[in-house]
């Protein structure tokens, strides 16, 4: 079956589709390949600024391949990756990471024995720097190190942790350590924030919750890109939505038309339409 034919309701050509207006992250013939495997396949899509963009598809669709490479944990085997209109496919991720590029991962990334405060300063640390400037300039080091704790602790209130922050990231519950991870992503004060399935593990109120929080952060003025299987989820919160199936985009369009449309139900159910 060639999915990206089979739906009569899609209206952007998938290996072209863009919107006019102010994007933040262009992504052009990406690809990523594994030895044989072709886990991202020439996707092309762009996230505007201030969008909340939803990326979804089965188990092994690509989407944390894609995440990765745009975040630069892997360099892509091919394409082009703009952000905020320069190219960073390859760059590192620490490099992409202070232009303004934050994300969280789909596996927990916490350090138990460290304090909730610095588990999340270590996203503004990762923006501001401190050691090589408090052995050259101590002055400045403690502005910067100023800085770093008024962005921590901001991040820390955003995410209804600041109680907790002296004690260890090991005490924190599940849900409580998934708001942990996007708190330090925010601590770096990004322009676009990607979160790979934030609402894996939570419960119905925990996912509500997480819900009005990536919308209150777009009404900020935070560009948002989430990869999710909590299908209402998407649906609520996201403009718009990427499709992945087996490293292919198969669909972009707005929660109505992707809810409709017939190769993402196929890729889904597994029906051949
Ligand atoms: N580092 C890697 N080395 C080899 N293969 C990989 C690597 N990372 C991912 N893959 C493969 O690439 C494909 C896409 O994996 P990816 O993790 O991106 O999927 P996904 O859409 O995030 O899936 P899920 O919803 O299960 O998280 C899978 O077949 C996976 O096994
Ligand atoms: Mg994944």
């Amino acid at each position: 079956m060639s999915v990206a034919q089979s739906s009569p309701i899609r209206t952007m050509n998938p290996t072209t589709a863009h919107r006019a207006g102010d994007q933040l992250l262009q992504v052009s013939g990406l690809s990523k390949h594994f030895a044989g495997l072709k886990a991202v396949s020439e996707v092309s899509f762009s996230v505007e600024k201030g969008e909340i963009v939803g990326l979804i598809g089965p188990n092994g669709a690509g989407k944390t391949t894609l995440f990765n490479c745009v975040a630069g944990a892997f360099a892509p085997t091919a394409g082009s990756i703009k952000f905020d209109g320069q190219e960073i496919a390859g760059l590192e991720s620490s490099r992409i990471a202070r232009r303004g590029l934050a994300r969280t991962y789909q596996n927990l990334r916490v350090f138990s024995d460290m304090t909730v405060f610095d588990n999340v300063s270590t996203g503004a640390i990762g923006r501001i720097g401190t050691s090589l400037w408090s052995a050259l300039a101590p002055g400045l080091s403690k502005h910067k190190e100023e800085q770093i704790a008024e962005a921590t602790l901001e991040a820390l209130r955003t995410f209804d942790l600041i109680e907790f922050a002296d004690q260890p990231a090991g005490n924190l519950s599940y849900g409580q350590k998934k708001n942990l991870e996007m708190a330090r992503a925010m601590s770096l004060k990004p322009k676009l924030l990607m979160l790979d399935e934030p609402a894996a593990g939570l419960n119905d109120t925990e996912t509500a919750q997480l819900a009005e929080r990536v919308m209150a952060l777009r009404d900020s003025g935070l560009t948002i890109m989430l990869v999710e299987h909590d299908m209402p989820m998407v649906m609520r919160v996201c403009e718009r939505i990427v499709v992945l199936e087996t490293g292919k985009l198969i669909a972009n369009g707005d929660p109505a038309s992707i809810r409709n449309d017939k190769a993402v139900r196929a890729a889904y159910l597994g029906e051949d339409q």
